[in-house]
C-alpha cells in the first residue's frame, strides 16, 4: 500500500500467474505448457545472426509478415487479423476496445480468472452465469440484455468443450453485442469457431501460442474476426502500445505456423497422452472430465484430499494446480507432459494411495 498509488490501484486485486520456480529436475505440469520444443524452424531462427543485427530496428507495428501466416493457416484474409503479446494482451484490447459498454458483460461463475480481473482494470461490469451441475456450459442461459459475452472453448479449468452447433445458437440469439470466444486449448480436439467468422458480425475468436505451438516463452497470441472488430482492437493497440510483437517474435511466430506437420504431431501426441493418463487416472479412482485440452481436471478418490495431494506432488517436485475455489476445490488440474513425466506422476499418486 501507498499513498503514491492511484484509487485504481488500491482496489485491484490482481491476476495470480502459475508458479516459475527454478528448480533442477522439476516436473511442471501447473501452467499447460508444452512439454515439446517450438517447430525446428524456430531454433534455426534464433541462431541466424542478423536476427539479433536487425533488433536496432522497430518491428513492423502492424505485424504484417504473421498476420499474414495466420490468415493463411486459418482461411481468413489479414484484415480479419489481430496479433498481440500474449493472447492474455489480445484479451485485454477486446475487453477495452469491445466488451467495455454501458451494460454488463457475461461469462461463466468457473472460467479464466484472468476475465474478473480485466473487468476490474478496465471497469467493465459483469454477470457471472452458474456452469451446470456436470460443469458443462450452459449457452441457453445467456440469454440475458448484456454488453457482451466472453467464455473460453474448451473451458479452463475443466477442460470441457463446447459443440460449434451451441456456439452456432448463442450467435443466433444474441446480436446486439460481441461474443469473445477464447480458444487458447481448442488445437488438442475441440471444434473452432473461426469458421463462423464470416456470418457472425459481432464474433471474436481468441488463439493464443502458448499451449499448441509450444511458444508460451515468447508471448503470442491473436484474434480473428470480421474487419470491423479487428479495426477496434488495432485503434486500442495503437493507443497503447504500438509494438506488442518484437521483430523475434514476429518471425519466430511465422515459423511456428508455417511447420504445420511439426505442431500436428505435437497436439496429436498430446492428446494421445491425455487418453492414457485419463484412463490410469480413472483405473486410480479418480473422476476425470472429459478433456479437450492440453489438462486434465480431476477429483481425487476418498482419502486423497485434492490439495493434499497437490502439496505433496510439490514436496516430490512434480507441480500441479489446485484452486482453493468454490465448485473446485474437490479437483486438481494437471498439465499433460511427455509420457515420462506422466509415468512419473502416476507412480507418486499410487505410492499415496498404498
Ligand atoms: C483460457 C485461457 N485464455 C488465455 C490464456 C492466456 O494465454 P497466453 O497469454 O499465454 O496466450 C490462458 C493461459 O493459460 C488460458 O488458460
Amino acid at each position: 500500500m501507498s499513498s503514491y498509488w492511484s484509487p485504481l490501484v488500491h482496489s485491484l486485486d490482481p491476476y495470480i500467474p502459475g508458479e516459475q520456480p527454478r528448480v533442477d529436475g522439476l516436473i511442471k505440469l501447473n501452467t499447460n505448457e508444452s512439454p515439446y520444443p517450438p517447430a525446428p524452424g524456430v531454433a534455426q531462427l534464433l541462431q541466424q545472426p542478423a536476427t539479433a543485427e536487425r533488433l536496432r530496428l522497430y518491428p513492423d507495428p502492424n505485424s504484417q509478415s504473421l498476420k499474414d501466416a495466420i490468415a493463411e493457416d486459418q482461411g481468413l484474409a489479414p484484415a480479419q487479423v489481430f496479433v498481440g503479446n500474449g493472447s492474455d494482451d489480445v484479451l485485454a484490447m477486446a475487453f477495452m476496445g469491445l466488451l467495455k459498454q454501458a451494460r454488463p458483460i457475461l461469462f461463466p461463475d468457473i472460467t479464466y480468472s484472468f476475465y474478473p480481473v480485466y473487468c476490474q482494470l478496465f471497469g467493465v461490469e459483469y454477470h457471472t452465469i452458474p456452469l451446470a451441475e456436470d460443469f458443462s456450459l450452459d449457452l441457453d442461459a445467456y440469454t440475458t440484455d448484456n454488453g457482451g459475452i466472453i467464455f473460453a472453448n474448451p473451458n479452463a479449468p475443466t477442460g470441457l468443450a463446447q459443440s460449434l452447433d451451441q456456439i452456432e445458437t448463442l450467435l443466433q440469439r444474441n446480436t446486439g453485442s460481441v461474443v469473445v470466444v477464447d480458444e487458447a486449448y481448442v488445437d488438442f480436439g475441440a471444434e473452432s469457431a473461426v469458421a463462423l467468422i464470416d456470418r457472425y458480425p459481432n464474433l471474436l475468436v481468441v488463439q493464443t501460442f502458448s499451449k499448441s505451438r509450444s511458444l508460451a516463452g515468447m508471448r503470442l497470441g491473436f484474434a480473428a474476426g470480421q474487419a470491423h472488430l479487428i479495426e477496434a482492437l488495432n485503434r486500442v493497440k495503437n493507443s497503447f502500445n504500438p509494438y506488442p510483437i518484437d521483430r523475434i517474435a514476429e518471425a519466430v511466430g511465422c515459423a511456428a505456423v508455417r511447420d504445420v506437420g511439426y505442431f500436428e504431431a505435437c497436439c496429436q501426441q498430446i492428446m494421445a497422452t491425455r487418453e492414457t493418463v485419463t484412463g490410469a487416472l480413472v483405473g486410480l479412482g479418480f473422476e476425470v472430465l472429459p478433456s479437450k485440452t492440453n489438462f486434465v481436471f480431476a477429483r481425487p478418490p476418498a482419502g486423497l484430499d485434492a490439495a493434499e495431494l497437490a502439496n505433496r506432488l510439490r514436496q516430490d517436485n512434480v507441480l500441479i494446480r489446485y484452486f482453493n475455489k468454490p465448485r473446485v476445490r474437490e479437483f486438481v488440474r494437471i498439465s499433460i507432459g511427455t509420457d515420462e513425466q506422466m509415468d512419473r506422476l502416476l507412480s507418486l499418486v499410487r505410492s499415496y494411495l498404498q
